[in-house]
């Protein structure tokens, strides 16, 4: 007997989050015999377009609907050239991320092709980390403002915000997963020598770190880090970080496999509802124009069926994508010559042969 079927909810978002999302849905579809329960899929309208015709982002209701009647959503991406001030994507995006409490930001970075990677005889074997970013506090927490705006004596202040809490358990989750996969190092990025606040993450890493006897612990400065993920990508396993470090350090990671059209993130409570979305933004200029690279948010959807105990069609799913790779069916990004559709259908095929 099959299980009760996941609820999944899309919001394909803004200029390539439809393209890319509408390609994930059919690979979802491909994989469908795969299955075991059922997933019923509810496409919601949120985005620029929905706020500019309704004046509003997200209702509080469906925000709270989101964290009820849904066990996963995939999201494309939000960002649109019409909403300067961007305030919908930070309401749809952050509201999930901060009033669902989704504090993990787990964006993994794995080299799926040699040929991919811009760094100089570095190989698959070099290019294997995932990086776990605090996502609900930090810089992002809103706090501070903009006072005088315009006038020659404008401040502008946001705040840093660093609790026990959010920095424990962040850095127990990198713990964790580390554990469950293996791992022999943890790494966390920070800048304690400069920002005296810091040294509560300095703190809670070594104290949390200590459970786990087995995973050599390792701390570094957010500037030096940079540098040595290009320099020895191969000498990071786990990366721990802030909110904002995470977001750049994971933008510089997704680079040395092949960019953001192929990185893929899961934001997450265990135990909630948990949400998926390529790293990559909108892209306004190649929004509608079959350009895109889909892989990020095929790999989202893999991230996903994973989450949701679909190990079969996880890797059903990432089997095609390097599949796909290998044999240069790719978008211009990736060196190749195929649209976003004819890339979506070229991963869909071989999922559905596998899934024969
Ligand atoms: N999670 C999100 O929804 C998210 C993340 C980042 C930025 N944004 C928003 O997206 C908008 C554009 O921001 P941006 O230009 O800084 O970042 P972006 O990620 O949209 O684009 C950065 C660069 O990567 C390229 N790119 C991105 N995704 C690609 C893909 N799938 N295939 C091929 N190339 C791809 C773009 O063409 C561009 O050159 C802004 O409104 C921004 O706020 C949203």
């Amino acid at each position: 007997m099959r299980s009760p079927a996941v609820r999944l909810a899309v919001i394909a978002g803004d200029g390539i989050g439809p393209d890319v999302t509408t390609e994930a849905l059919k690979v979802l579809d491909a994989v469908r015999p795969l299955l075991n329960s059922g997933i019923s899929v509810e496409h919601l309208p949120y985005g620029a377009e929905h706020y500019l015709s309704t004046g509003v982002s997200i209702s509080p209701g469906e925000m709270s609907r989101l964290g009820s009647e849904f066990d996963v959503i995939l999201v494309g991406a939000l960002g649109d050239p019409r909403v300067p001030g961007n305030e919908h994507a930070r309401d749809i995006l952050l509201g999930m991320r901060f009033k669902l409490d989704l504090y993990v930001n787990e964006r993994p970075a794995r080299l799926f092709d040699d040929r991919l990677t811009p760094l100089k005889g570095k190989s698959a074997s070099d290019i294997d980390l995932v990086i776990f970013r605090e996502n609900t506090e930090g810089l992002y927490a809103g706090i501070g403002g903009i006072f005088k705006q315009g006038t020659p004596d404008e401040i502008a202040i946001a705040e840093e915000v660093n609790t026990r809490r959010g920095v424990e358990r962040i850095i127990r989750y990198a713990f964790e997963w580390g554990r469950s996969h293996a791992k022999t190092r943890v790494t966390m990025a920070d800048k304690a020598n400069a920002i005296p606040a810091h040294g509560l993450w300095r703190r809670a890493f070594e104290e949390i770190g200590e459970e786990y006897p087995e995973i050599n612990r390792d701390t570094r400065y957010i500037d030096a880090m940079a540098m040595d993920l290009i320099r020895t990508p191969e000498s990071f396993q786990v990366i721990v970080t802030g909110n904002l470090f995470g977001d750049i350090l994971s933008d510089l990671a997704s680079t040395l496999v092949g960019g953001l059209g192929i990185a893929p993130s899961a934001n997450r409570n265990p135990g909630r509802v948990e949400m998926f979305e390529p790293v990559h933004g909108s892209a306004p200029p190649l929004a509608g124009k079959d350009r895109a690279n889909p892989m990020a948010a095929i790999l989202s959807l893999g991230m996903l069926l994973e989450t949701v105990g679909e190990q079969d069609a996880a890797s059903a799913v990432e089997s095609a994508v390097r599949s796909a790779i290998a044999a240069g069916a790719v978008t211009a990004d990736l060196g190749g010559s195929l649209g976003t559709r004819a890339v979506g259908d070229a991963i869909a095929d071989r999922v559905r042969r596998s899934a024969k």
